[in-house]
Order: structure tokens, then C-alpha cells, then sequence
């Protein structure tokens, strides 16, 4: 059993070998001159686990190409990032499924799949093979806990989040609560937590996704504005599209956690070990 990975989770592939006390295998990726991409793997194995986060549409395409390279349905595969989760239903009639459509996909040539923090656990459904997903939560509690910070409050940005954010929490035994959204004008709206306040307290806003950031941007400037000591921002896939990292630091967060689902100079935890207890166990 060896590893490979695609062009972008390279990182994440070496720490889970290291993890599984196996190697990776090399591969060559470039593309042809009309931009279709080009991959060559090493000497597989009879068995290989094909890593690879799908972090944009390129990523998507070269994971296909790495499937069909392996060739071998005793393959595994480990999905640590998986984007087009959250667009998990028809909002509006004409739309795709997106994650069904990519589930789709990657049913065909594997044994199975492992997924961390998916969106909703719900679309695992969508796999026609077994499909797990494994959480970091508890990994970024510990992380949390290295900050030897002062009874720190644990925030997730609304109830959805509100689950993960108790699990981190209960690392630490901390407070914990999600932020409620009140409308006060047509243009104003207050975000605050629920029960708790935030007045002279370390905050950490912790979610699935960061992707613009905009949502714990704009709690961070209120959870100031109430108070806070400190905000700090946490999520598992650090997607922060568009300069998102610069902008959330701009507004005064203390720091930018995320896991190494996406490989970022932010990526301060990591979810290799949890995937490869999850692969060894049955
Ligand atoms: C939404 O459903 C996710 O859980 C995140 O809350 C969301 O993706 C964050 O988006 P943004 O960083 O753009 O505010």
C-alpha cells in the first residue's frame, strides 16, 4: 500500500505516509500546449490510496486523471477537501446537485472514500461506494489548548456550525455558543452570541470553511465592538478566495487557523493522522 497524490495535496500525501509508515509514489504533472492536463505516475502498487483535496477545478481534473492512472478498483481514495459541498440541493429550480454530480464521478474505479469536515455528512449518501468522513475538530481543540489562553469563548458563525464548534469546545471544557444575525434596519444588521458576551474575553470563531472570509470578518468587527479582547478565526478548509487571509487579518483578527485539508501557510493543524487511523480501521 503506497500513496500518491495530485499537484496540490503533495504535502498532505507525505504526512500521511509518514502516518501510514508507507511511501509515496513520484509523479509527473504538466500539461499539453491547449491546457489539458498531463500526469504520469511512478510504479503503483497493488494497492494505492490516491490522495487528492479538490481545491479548484483543475484539481478536480487531475484527480480523475490520477484515478484512471491507478487503475485498479482496490484503490482508495482520500478526498480531504472536497469543494462543491455546499451546493448540496436545488435552491432553485434549473440547478444542479453539484455534489451529487462530483460524487458521481468519483464512485467509478475506487473502493471506497474519506472525506474530512464535509459540509453536511448528508451527501456522503451520494457515493455509490462506502463513504466516511472524519472530523478535525477535536485536533483544532488541542491546538486551541497550546494557546494557553484565559477561558477562551468558542464561537461558530450560526446554528449550523454550532455542532463543531462543541466539539471543539469540549477539548477544553469552554464556553461555547454561536453568533445570532439581528436585522436593526433595512441596511444594519447586529451579530452577536446568542447567550453569552464576549466583553474582555478571547474569541475563537471556528467553521467548516473559510472562503471570503466575509461572514467572520464582519462578526470579528462586531465581537470588537462589544468588547472582545481578542478574536481569533479557525476553520478546517481554508478556501479564502480572493485575498481573504489579508482581509481578515486587516480587520484585526489575531490569527488565521486552518487544517492542511488545503495546504496553506496558515495550515497549523493537521488531519493526516485522523485519516490514516480512519484507513486502518475497518
Ligand atoms: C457555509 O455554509 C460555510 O459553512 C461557511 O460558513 C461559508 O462558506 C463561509 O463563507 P465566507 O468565508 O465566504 O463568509
Amino acid at each position: 500500500m503506497k500513496v500518491i497524490s495530485t499537484e496540490r495535496s503533495q504535502v498532505f500525501a507525505t504526512r500521511l505516509a509518514r502516518a501510514l509508515k508507507t511511501t509515496v509514489v513520484e509523479v509527473t504533472y504538466s500539461r499539453f500546449p491547449d491546457g489539458e492536463h498531463y500526469l504520469r505516475a511512478g510504479v503503483p502498487d497493488d494497492e494505492m490510496i490516491i490522495v487528492g483535496s479538490v481545491v479548484d477545478n483543475d484539481a478536480l481534473v487531475q484527480l480523475l486523471l490520477l484515478i484512471d492512472a491507478c487503475d485498479s478498483s482496490v484503490n482508495r481514495l482520500v478526498v480531504p477537501y472536497l469543494a462543491y459541498a455546499r451546493q448540496d440541493k436545488r435552491f432553485h429550480a434549473g440547478e444542479p446537485i453539484s455534489i451529487r454530480a462530483v460524487a458521481q464521478v468519483f464512485s467509478r474505479g475506487i473502493s471506497d472514500i474519506t472525506t474530512v469536515n464535509i459540509h453536511d455528512r448528508d451527501v456522503l449518501r451520494y457515493f455509490s461506494i462506502p463513504a466516511r468522513d472524519i472530523s478535525v475538530a477535536r485536533d483544532l481543540g488541542e491546538y486551541i489548548r497550546t494557546l494557553d489562553l484565559d477561558n477562551p469563548l468558542i464561537l461558530s458563525p450560526d446554528d449550523g456550525a454550532l455542532a463543531f464548534a462543541r466539539q471543539v469546545a469540549s477539548v477544553g471544557g469552554w464556553d461555547v455558543d454561536h453568533l445570532e444575525k439581528t436585522r436593526l434596519s433595512g441596511v444594519e444588521v447586529k451579530m452577536a452570541p446568542k447567550q453569552l458576551c464576549a466583553k474582555g474575553r478571547s474569541v475563537f470563531i471556528v467553521d467548516d470553511i473559510i472562503s471570503t472570509g466575509g461572514t467572520i470578518a464582519t462578526a470579528a468587527g462586531m465581537l470588537y465592538g462589544q468588547g472582545a479582547d481578542d478574536v481569533y478565526a479557525a476553520c478546517v478548509h481554508g478556501v479564502l478566495t480572493g485575498g481573504a487571509y489579508a482581509r481578515l487579518m486587516a480587520t484585526g483578527i489575531r490569527d488565521v487557523v486552518c487544517s492542511d485539508t488545503i495546504e496553506r501557510a496558515c495550515s497549523k493543524l493537521s488531519a493526516a493522522d485522523g485519516i490514516a487511523h480512519a484507513l486502518k480501521t475497518p
